[in-house]
């Protein structure tokens, strides 16, 4: 049976974007799947009922008939409780969904018995998930959006300029926060010939700033920002004073100040007092995108753009939809990647796998019941002791998640340790000597793999591996004693057939060696953004 994705009008106000558009139509229906399209879903962005009939889909006019006849819908805004009165029972929705922020919306779609896909919930680590990850191109391109409207609010070039009637100096930007809106940010500002500036409380960032094209300013306080997944954390009180202090000295100094500073749970942290903007010039711009969590500026008015003291504040919370044709062709691209994931046999039918650690991850609602939060994934970027804490968490309420990562009791241990000294205790007494030898380095090597291995963060598994197989490629000694003349250690002349094995033994193992070297070097690249 071939299923049929719908795609309603989103009926937000100010909500510009379309859950699909017409060349990823294309592609669904290649999937196996058919599209309905509600009349007028893409008008505000610039894609007319049409191009999406054009593209195979069936236009569907009013919400109820789109609902009904939709097994699985995609969405941008999580439904109201009106739409989600229209779901069919038992039917699958596709959507930003924010569970923690919709406990009721939550509720209302379990009782409709619905499998629902939060998008907002995809575990963004996971390298498999990228191509998913609609939080990044939808922050991206908010990041875009927040210079060209600080340019657009600002009355002079970004780029210095030597002009007949005078000497222009570039504009100063200013980024707080460098995660994804940050760093898409800064790219545009250099882009526009300013002078880019950023501070992020995670020091990782530095990096990525620089390859940017900006200047990473530090706060002169040591502490360590990273709150675990990539994410920030609430600083102390100390660090929130010199960061403070070096952001009053910037406010002075800069016309641009774009603020993305986030942290997930939490209210926006303030990092622009009232003060700072008065300290601005006249005629400086601030875009706060941290708007919709409280502002990362104290004058910010959500959802608005005001000038006071002189400086426009803008705090607009529909920055992608401003750009609705972009963020729609995203946004679109990335459902598109969830199905075919789901969709793997390419029949138009969808296997929502719990087993899979990104579509676990998104799944808040299964067939009615709440699966939310879902446990942290098995192959995880973030640092070993983040990984750690989310596990202990729900051990600790007994929820009895993640039993085999839990610490072993210590009789259990002791036991073990016991029957092991009993073992090798035969095994000494009984077994040849030449055996004794390769055995205790048998047990060390065990030991020594074992160490080296779980002290590893699990997404450098597969560099380490590359790594070791390069290492192992020691065997090649063996050969090389064959080969080498007498004098030098190696034995006497073999017969030809055993040099003959020996170079090819020496061919290959140098193909393993250097080959898994340039991997791991390839592997690690990837993590040094
Ligand atoms: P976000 O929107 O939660 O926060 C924005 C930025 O504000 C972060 O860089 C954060 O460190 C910073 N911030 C928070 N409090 C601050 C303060 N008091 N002062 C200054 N800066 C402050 O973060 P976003 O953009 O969603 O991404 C977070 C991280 O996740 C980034 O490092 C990003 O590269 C990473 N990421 C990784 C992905 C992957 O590996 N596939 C996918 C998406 C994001």
């Amino acid at each position: 049976m071939t299923l049929m994705i719908g795609i309603p009008r989103e009926i937000a106000a100010g909500e510009k974007r379309a859950a699909t558009v017409p060349d990823v139509v294309e592609k669904l229906i290649k999937l196996g799947f058919k599209v309905a399209v509600e009349s007028g879903a893409g008008d505000a962005a610039n894609f007319s009922d049409d191009v999406y009939r054009a593209a195979g889909a069936e236009i569907i006019d009013g919400a109820a008939k789109l609902w009904s006849a939709s097994d699985i819908v995609f969405k941008v805004r999580g439904p109201t409780a009106g739409e989600v009165g229209l779901m069919r029972e038992g039917g699958t929705l596709v959507s930003f969904i924010w569970p923690a922020q919709n406990p009721e919306l939550m509720q209302q779609l379990a009782a409709k018995k619905a499998t629902v896909l939060a998008i907002d919930a995809l575990p963004r680590m996971l390298s498999r998930a990228q191509k998913m990850d609609a939080l990044t191109s939808m922050a991206g391109i908010t990041g875009y959006r927040a210079v060209i409207e600080a340019a657009n609010a600002f009355g002079r070039f970004f780029n210095g300029q030597i002009t007949a009637a005078g000497k222009v100096p570039p504009a100063k930007v200013f980024i707080a926060g460098a995660g994804v809106a940050g760093l898409a940010a800064i790219g545009t500002a250099v882009g526009l010939g300013a002078i880019v500036r950023a501070n992020d409380t995670r020091p990782e960032v530095g990096d990525q700033v620089k390859s940017m094209g900006g200047e990473f300013v530090k706060v002169d306080y040591e502490e360590e920002g990273s709150g675990g997944g990539g994410y920030a954390r609430v600083m102390s009180e100390g660090f929130q004073q010199a960061q403070r202090e070096m952001y009053a000295k910037q406010a002075k100094e800069v016309d641009i100040i774009i603020t993305t500073a986030l942290i997930p749970g939490k209210p926006a942290p303030k990092l622009i007092t009232a003060e700072m903007v008065k300290s601005m010039k006249p005629g400086s711009v601030i875009v706060d995108l941290a708007a919709e969590q409280g502002g990362n500026c104290e004058l910010t008015e959500p959802g608005q753009a005001v000038v006071k003291h002189g400086v426009t504040i803008i705090g607009y919370t529909d920055l992608p939809s401003r750009l609705a044709k972009q963020s729609s062709t995203l946004y679109a691209t990335n459902l598109f990647r969830l199905t075919e994931e789901l969709c793997k046999t390419k029949d138009g039918v969808i296997n929502v796998n719990m087993e899979d650690d990104a579509i676990r991850g998104l799944t808040v609602i299964k067939e009615g019941n709440i699966t939310w939060p879902a446990p942290a994934p098995k192959l995880s970027a973030a640092p070993a002791k983040a990984a750690a804490a989310k596990v202990a968490a729900p051990a600790a309420k007994g929820h009895g998640h993640g039993g085999s990562s839990e610490p072993m009791a210590a009789g259990k241990l002791a036991i073990m340790f016991g029957v092991a000294a009993v073992l090798f205790l035969l095994i000494g007494a009984y077994a040849p000597a030449a055996f004794l030898g390769h055995f205790t380095v048998f047990v060390l090597a065990c030991f020594v793999g074992y160490m080296v291995v779980w002290n590893v963060t699990p997404a450098l598994h597969t560099p380490l591996m590359s790594v070791t197989n390069a290492i192992s490629s020691i065997i090649a000694i063996g050969a090389l004693v064959q080969i080498a003349p007498p004098a030098m250690g190696g034995i006497n002349r073999p017969d030809t057939w055993i040099l003959g094995l020996a170079v090819a033994g020496i061919a290959l193992t140098s193909v393993n060696m250097f080959g898994g070297f340039a991997v791991t070097q390839r592997m690690l690249a990837m993590f040094r953004k």
